[in-house]
């Protein structure tokens, strides 16, 4: 592999560096390109763009692989828990038995929210959408925890990281618990992160709430396998937003909102409202024309990922997870027959063959969270919640790469050229 890329543009030859990672792709470095030549690089959608170096996460899209500093995400599904992942992402390696344990308390620590952050909730309708909700709360959260918002404080950017995380489930549940119009339920740090998140949930104040560890297991792994995943459309917002200097809580309400979006975070809804939709076996066939026809906007939901172009690893530990699941509750649902069917005949469809179009991690965790109990609604959510980790993970990364700059794209201008303002009554 040459170590410099040529480029002859407007006559003039130039050599720009190519740099290699530990693992995948070589980038080259074309920042001064413009200096140099006076054009920019094109790349909507930032396909063959690398935004920054990272020691996070790394995927392979061609082979499905995904590895969070270098630890394979199937690995850590069936070995580890989210606050061990959650760990890993912010401190570069696994803890020791101890480390983790004072993790643990530190998070637990932080599970309770300001009391009057409870009254933002009354000021929203019944029926909105808890991702509205979380945008809004977690913003505000800025409002109420100054002693964390300066950026160049190493200790204050390890505090308002560690609230986040110990406070999202505190806040997802609150969304829940209003639109259903049930009390707030406080935490309780006697409960693990995810069992806590639950009782916070499903528990009513009237009665004590027994964890089911089963379901304790299969969300906690779910929260694993959302926990990062590279430069997404959400990450790159936080990393956008916390590029210009704004707080922590600013820019991860700025990824919730990103990552709302049906063609990010929001497909898991929309995967288990389209296989709902499509209700019985017998009906697939006419949603797959749907999904090829060039003029019908329908998409399969959860199908397709912009990096991976074959098996989404997660989707192979949801699959796995929806059977224990239903096997441990003793339930079982048509949905997940037509989710079953609908992979198996899209798989031998060359349409999805070609276009490399698999299950994504969307395509299954609807199947569990709905059995689970949760509605549509808060799928997203639990995404956000998850997520969290990886986006303050990575923000905190960008806060200390020497080489990080304000984010600021250019563009290929195709408007008009300078022209004369005309008064309105001479147009
Ligand atoms: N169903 C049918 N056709 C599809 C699908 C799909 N789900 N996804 C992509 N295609 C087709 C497109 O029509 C396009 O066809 P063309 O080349 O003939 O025009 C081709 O495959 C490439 O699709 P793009 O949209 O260009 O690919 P891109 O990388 O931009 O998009 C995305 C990736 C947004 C995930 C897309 O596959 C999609 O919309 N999927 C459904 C939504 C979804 O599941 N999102 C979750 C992603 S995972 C996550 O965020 C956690």
């Amino acid at each position: 592999m040459t170590d410099t890329a040529k480029l002859s543009i407007a006559g003039s030859d130039h050599d720009y560096p190519v740099m290699s990672g530990t693992v995948g792709p070589d980038v080259v470095d074309i920042r001064k390109l413009y200096a140099q030549t006076g054009a920019f690089t094109y790349d909507p959608g930032f396909t063959s763009t690398a935004s920054c170096q990272s020691k996070l996460t790394y995927i392979d899209g061609d082979e499905g692989v995904l590895l969070h500093r270098g630890y394979a995400i199937g690995d850590l599904a069936e070995n580890s828990t989210f606050m061990e992942v959650a760990y890993l992402l912010l401190n570069d390696e696994l803890p020791k038995k101890g480390e983790l344990e004072q993790f643990e308390t530190t998070i637990t620590r932080h599970t309770m929210l300001h009391e009057q952050l409870a009254m933002f909730y009354r000021g929203f309708r019944r029926d909105a959408h808890p991702m509205a909700i979380m945008c809004g709360v977690v913003g505000a959260l800025s409002a109420f925890y100054h002693d964390s918002t300066d950026i160049h404080d190493p200790t204050q950017r390890m505090i308002a990281s560690h609230r986040l995380i110990a406070k999202m489930p505190t806040i997802a549940a609150m969304a829940y618990k209003y639109s259903v119009g049930q009390p707030f339920l406080y935490p309780d740090n006697s409960l693990s992160y995810t069992g806590n998140f639950l009782r916070m949930t499903f528990g009513v104040p009237a009665e004590a709430y027994e964890v089911d560890p089963v379901i304790e297991k299969a969300l906690d792994r779910i929260f694993i396998l959302h926990a990062d995943h590279e430069q997404n459309a959400s990450t790159s917002t936080v990393r956008l937003a916390g590029s210009s200097g704004a707080n922590p809580f600013a820019c991860i309400a700025a990824g919730i909102a990103c990552l709302w979006g049906p063609a990010h975070g929001g497909a898991n809804e929309a995967a288990l409202n389209m296989l709902h939709e499509i209700g019985t076996v017998d009906r697939i066939p006419e949603f797959i024309a749907r999904a090829k026809d060039k003029n019908d906007p329908f998409r399969l939901m959860g199908f397709g990922h912009r990096v991976y172009k074959n098996y989404d690893p997660r989707a192979t530990v949801m699959q796995k997870t929806v059977r224990e699941v239903f096997a441990a509750m003793k339930v079982s649902d048509p949905v997940f027959d037509v989710a079953l069917k609908l992979e198996e005949l899209a798989l031998s469809d060359p349409y999805f063959v070609e276009k490399k179009l698999f299950p994504n991690v969307d395509f299954y965790s609807g199947v569990i969270l709905s059995a689970i109990g949760f509605p549509t609604s808060m799928f997203t959510a639990l995404f956000a919640l998850a997520r969290t980790v990886g986006w303050v993970a990575q923000w905190n990364e960008m806060i200390t790469d020497p080489d990080q700059k304000i984010g600021r794209p250019r563009q290929l201008y195709n408007g008009p050229a300078e022209r004369t303002y005309v008064p309105v009554g001479q147009r």
